[in-house]
């Protein structure tokens, strides 16, 4: 029998938050970091605006907190939400000594006090968005794997999935995990364990996210009898190009912040409307707004105005935007920039402490994968890449504190693949990803009511059982594994959703209109007990 490769730490994800973690773990760490595609298949890569913290003496923490709570709806945790913009300062000052390169100041209006440019996006009331022009998650991840690679303590995979966290019933002990290049599923054994797989936007038919965004976190922690929290929470960006040939391409939020305006067809701005601050509301005022009026008019798209800034201050401030747009035939200079709302963000994730950790010891989820009680109800712009680095940092000093307690596991069971063969019918994977992706999007999107949720509710639950036949009858590949995992966090978003009989946040339902009284979180609990996978077919 082929022996368990032996980690001290095994980091599942290679985004932002996976990255730091491993960067600030000890170096005498034997440390694996996987990818489930290439190294920068994640949402960090691709994320644009920047990231939110206290760096000008003009703000504040509490001004920082007070909006982001405000975002929230009334749902935030203040604690976690204190903790995080508190610890801002530092993890920025960590990326830059790491060799981030952000943009600097130019202006002498951005205040003598600040070193790099600072931008604003929707729900802050100050300039505190720091950024690499258009391009941030790209400069943070570039930078970030340039020093992992440097540590001859970390061991970075590729095309590598996890399927299953393997536990002892007590503690998480390590991972199966499918090398897709040869077909088979290894068995990893860690001292530690941390999720930092990301979110689950693509359980939407459109979606900002890339491939890759399937929950696979949220679906193994709670297989693995962990709580989730906040799963109707799907955060919708107000503007995704809408062009036939452009997939997933995001329209930075920090060109509102810099004065674009949407409009409908006829030039009309129609923000003034809906919400005082117009344009710079949080993201489900605006998405619902972008919503109702295509809705209304029955329009394809809106559209996204910045032409009125000189052509020179777009093409650097926004050069990433700018040339794919040009790429469509769209000169942003000069044109409008057709728009519509997709699934971006998911608020909700695996419960978890300051330190990261999860109900089962030795597991840790970080980023946005995880469940803090940063965001409450909606996500204010760029807090999230600010939750992967202070959340990471958090959780690899714990770790560290832990290390002398806790032994190298043993004896753990070997992957068993022997009652299944290969699969002759793909054509069903494909089908049942389409079919769960479309049902999520008409019926538990911006906008639900009750009768749409317990029609995905009672869809889901067919396709549930048609995966879990699949999966015990073939063995996996990287679509099937998505699919399950898919399915599992589709069903735990519509049973959060119909638990939650009001309108709060990014949760907005017809047949409840209105607010509670009370704010209370949805916490879901696995009725099974943390299990111990012994087989792929059990
Ligand atoms: P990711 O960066 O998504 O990385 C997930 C990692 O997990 C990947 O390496 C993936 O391969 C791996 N993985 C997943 N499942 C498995 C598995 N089963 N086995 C092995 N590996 C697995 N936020 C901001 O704060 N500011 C912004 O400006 C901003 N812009 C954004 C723009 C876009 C287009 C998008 C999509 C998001 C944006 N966000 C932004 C959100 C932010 O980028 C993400 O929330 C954040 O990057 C998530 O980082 P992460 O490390 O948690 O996960
Ligand atoms: C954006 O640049 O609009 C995305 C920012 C975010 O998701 O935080």
């Amino acid at each position: 029998m082929p022996q368990p490769l032996q980690f001290d730490v095994l980091v599942i994800g290679s985004g932002a938050a996976g990255l730091s973690l491993a960067l600030t773990l000890p170096s005498h760490l034997r440390v694996a970091v996987l990818s489930k595609g290439d190294l920068a298949n994640g949402s960090t890569y691709r994320a644009q605006g920047g990231v939110a913290a206290v760096l000008d003496d003009r703000d504040t923490v509490d001004s920082h907190v007070h909006d982001t709570l405000v975002a929230g709806a009334g749902l935030c945790r203040e604690p976690a939400v204190r903790f995080t913009v508190q610890h801002s300062p530092q993890a920025i000052e960590w990326l830059i000594e790491q060799g981030v390169p952000f943009t600097r100041a130019e202006q002498p209006s951005d205040g003598p006090r600040v070193a790099f440019h600072l931008t604003r996006e929707g729900g802050h009331s100050h300039r505190r968005i720091i950024h690499a022009a258009d391009a941030t998650g790209a400069a943070i991840f570039d930078t970030l794997l340039g020093q992992a690679r440097q540590r001859a303590n970390l061991q970075l995979f590729e095309q590598r999935v996890a399927v299953d966290l393997i536990t002892d019933g007590q503690r998480c002990i390590g991972a199966y995990v499918l090398d897709r290049a040869r077909g088979e599923v290894d068995t990893l054994a860690a001292r530690f364990t941390v999720l930092a797989t990301g979110g689950a936007a693509k359980v939407y038919l459109y979606t900002s996210n890339p491939d890759g965004a399937c929950g696979d976190g949220i679906a193994m922690a709670w297989r693995a009898g962990c709580q989730v929290g906040n799963l109707e929470f799907n955060q919708f960006h107000p503007t995704c190009l809408y062009h036939p040939q452009a997939k997933n391409f995001l329209i930075t939020e920090a060109l509102r912040g810099e004065g674009a305006v949407l409009q409908l067809p006829n030039g009309e701005r129609f923000m003034p409307r809906f919400d005082a601050r117009e344009e710079l509301a949080p993201r489900d005022v605006v998405a619902r707004a972008i919503d109702h009026e295509m809705k209304r008019l029955g329009l394809d798209c809106v559209y996204l105005d910045i032409s009125h800034k000189p052509a020179e201050f777009i093409k650097a401030h926004f050069p990433t935007v700018y040339e794919r747009c040009l790429g469509f035939g769209i000169d942003i200079t000069r044109q409008r920039i057709p728009v519509v709302p997709a699934a971006h963000y998911t608020c909700g994730g695996v419960v978890v402490d300051a330190q990261g950790r999860t109900g089962l010891a030795g597991l840790y989820a970080i980023g946005e994968t995880s469940f803090t009680g940063l965001h409450g109800a909606n996500r204010m712009a760029s807090n999230s890449l600010l939750e992967c680095i202070v959340y990471a940092r958090s959780a690899a000093q714990h770790i560290h504190n832990q290390l002398a307690q806790v032994p190298m596991p043993s004896a753990l069971p070997a992957w068993d693949a022997s009652q299944v063969t290969d699969s002759d019918e793909d054509v069903i994977i494909a089908h049942n990803w389409d079919e769960l992706r479309r049902f999520m999007w008409d019926y538990v999107g911006i906008v639900r009511t009750t009768k749409r949720l317990q029609r995905a509710a009672h869809r889901v639950q067919l396709l549930l059982d048609e995966i879990h036949e699949f999966y015990s009858n073939y063995k996996v590949s990287r679509d099937l594994i998505e699919l399950r995992n898919l399915a599992c966090v589709a069903d735990l978003v519509i049973r959060s959703a119909l638990q939650r009989k009001e309108s709060r946040g990014l949760h907005y339902t017809l047949d409840y209109p209105g607010l509670l009284p009370v704010a209370t979180d949805t916490i879901l609990t696995p009725t099974h007990a943390a299990v111990h996978l012994l087989s792929q077919a059990q």
